[in-house]
């Protein structure tokens, strides 16, 4: 689908580029939302309800995210995709097969969000230099949200 023209001061190839960025991003939160809320579900033992709660708590957070980053991209005129298989085809977090005990999802989450901070934090450079300052912006509280959420991960490992 043709992305709609619009007068912003950035190119179309410049948009492109971010778009493309800001889709493996949409990709891979939507998958890590299923993933979260999966856990959510199946999460056992005798920190059941801490965990149940926490889950909770990240995959709603991931749920407000979601629709933003997809607003941010048909705000810069592209069109997001909306279904399991094009998200399967770029997402960069891997799908949940098994049913972990409880701190294996904590490690999973925890590289998960990793990952995520590792595409942000190596992609920031390129979406500054082409001068979109509102999706830099975007892009640096994603990266904060998944550092605090990484933190709060791993603090329950040690
Ligand atoms: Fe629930």
């Amino acid at each position: 689908m043709q992305p709609d023209i619009i007068s912003v001061n950035l190119s179309l190839k410049q948009r492109e580029k971010i778009c493309t960025l800001l889709h493996t991003l949409l990709a891979s939160t939507y998958a890590l939302y299923l993933k979260t809320q999966n856990y959510h579900w199946n999460v056992t033992g005798p920190q059941f309800q801490t965990f149940h709660l926490m889950f909770q708590g990240q995959y709603e957070e991931l749920a407000e995210a979601i629709d933003e980053i997809a607003e941010r991209i048909r705000a810069l005129g592209y069109f997001p995709t909306g279904s399991f298989e094009s998200f399967s085809k770029i997402s960069l977090i891997k799908g949940e097969k098994g049913r972990p005990k409880a701190l294996e999802m904590i490690q999973c989450l925890l590289s998960d969000h990793e990952t995520l901070v590792q595409y942000l934090r190596e992609h920031l450079p390129f979406v500054e230099k082409e001068e979109d300052g509102a999706t830099a912006d975007f892009i640096n509280k994603r990266l904060a949200t998944h550092e605090k959420t990484a933190w709060m991960l791993r603090s329950t490992l040690t």
